[in-house]
This record gives structure tokens, C-alpha cells and sequence, in this order.
């Protein structure tokens, strides 16, 4: 699998077992003030992330390029400051909204990015290529 698909698929269970643990509390304390944030980990973080590495693992060449590995982590910093911040904004700390904000637009700039890589021909791809990642 490449090196890109594998890094994926650690960041994506990092967040998951952030999400499960926002979960877990929110059960055990009854306090649900945190779903916008324990949802947003879950989908943004576990399931897109596991979507973006099984991509790259069916397509290897792609995982290649600069340009992904560049959406890895304009995407991974954009939900990894866009976690702890809504986090914070839902459990009283609304003055962080602006942090919210621009965290959402950074992660919205990586799946713009995504889709560049979906859309740009394998054969663009193959004369872009850098050194092997795996
Ligand atoms: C240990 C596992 C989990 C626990 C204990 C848990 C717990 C919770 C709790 C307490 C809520 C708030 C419900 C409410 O106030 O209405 C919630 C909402 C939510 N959870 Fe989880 N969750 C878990 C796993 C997941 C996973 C794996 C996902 C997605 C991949 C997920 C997605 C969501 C979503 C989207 C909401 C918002 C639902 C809504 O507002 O209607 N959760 N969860």
C-alpha cells in the first residue's frame, strides 16, 4: 500500500478514537453539547480520511504526487484545528468561532485539492510523478 494510503488510515483512527471518546462522554455524562464536534471528527476525520487513503491505495500513482501529499495536509491540519476548536465553541467558548471558521475553510480548500486529484488523468499524473513514497 502506498506510504500516503497508510498515512491516511492513521490519521483517520486517531480521529475516530477522539470521536468515539467525545461519544463515550457525552453518553456517560448526559451532557450531548458536544455532537456538532464529536460528529464532525467521526465523518471529516474517520470516514473521509478512510475514503481519501482507500483512493490513493487503489491508485498508487496518484499517491505519488506532490500535489497529494500537499492535500494531506492542507486537509489533515484544517480538520485537526477544526476538531478541538468546535470542540471548544460547543461547551461554552463561542469567542472561538472565527477559529472554527477558518479551520472549515482549510479543510474545504483539501477536498477542493481531492478533487483535483480525482479529476487529473493518470497520464498528467505519470509526468508528474516524484520519488516513490513507499
Ligand atoms: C462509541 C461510539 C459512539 C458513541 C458512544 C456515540 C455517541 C453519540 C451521542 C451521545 C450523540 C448525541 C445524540 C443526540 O444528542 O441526539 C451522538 C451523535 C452523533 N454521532 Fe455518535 N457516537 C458514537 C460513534 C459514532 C460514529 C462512529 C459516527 C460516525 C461515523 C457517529 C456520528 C454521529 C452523528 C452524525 C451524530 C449527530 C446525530 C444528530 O445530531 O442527529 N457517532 N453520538
Amino acid at each position: 500500500m502506498p506510504r500516503l494510503a497508510q498515512l491516511y488510515f492513521k490519521t483517520a483512527i486517531i480521529f475516530l478514537i477522539i470521536g468515539l471518546m467525545m461519544g463515550l462522554h457525552m453518553a456517560i455524562s448526559q451532557d450531548h453539547a458536544a455532537t456538532p464536534a464529536h460528529a464532525h471528527t467521526n465523518l471529516l476525520g474517520w470516514v473521509t480520511m478512510a475514503i481519501f487513503g482507500t483512493y490513493h491505495a487503489l491508485n498508487p500513482l496518484k499517491a505519488e504526487r506532490r500535489l497529494s501529499l500537499l492535500q494531506y495536509y492542507v486537509y489533515t491540519s484544517g480538520v485537526g484545528v477544526l476538531v478541538p476548536s468546535l470542540y471548544l465553541m460547543t461547551t461554552g467558548h463561542p469567542e472561538i468561532e472565527p477559529i472554527v471558521a477558518a479551520a472549515s475553510v482549510v479543510a474545504f480548500v483539501g477536498v477542493l485539492m481531492f478533487a483535483v486529484v480525482i479529476f487529473t488523468s493518470a497520464q498528467a499524473v505519470g509526468q508528474q510523478r516524484v520519488a516513490p513514497l513507499r
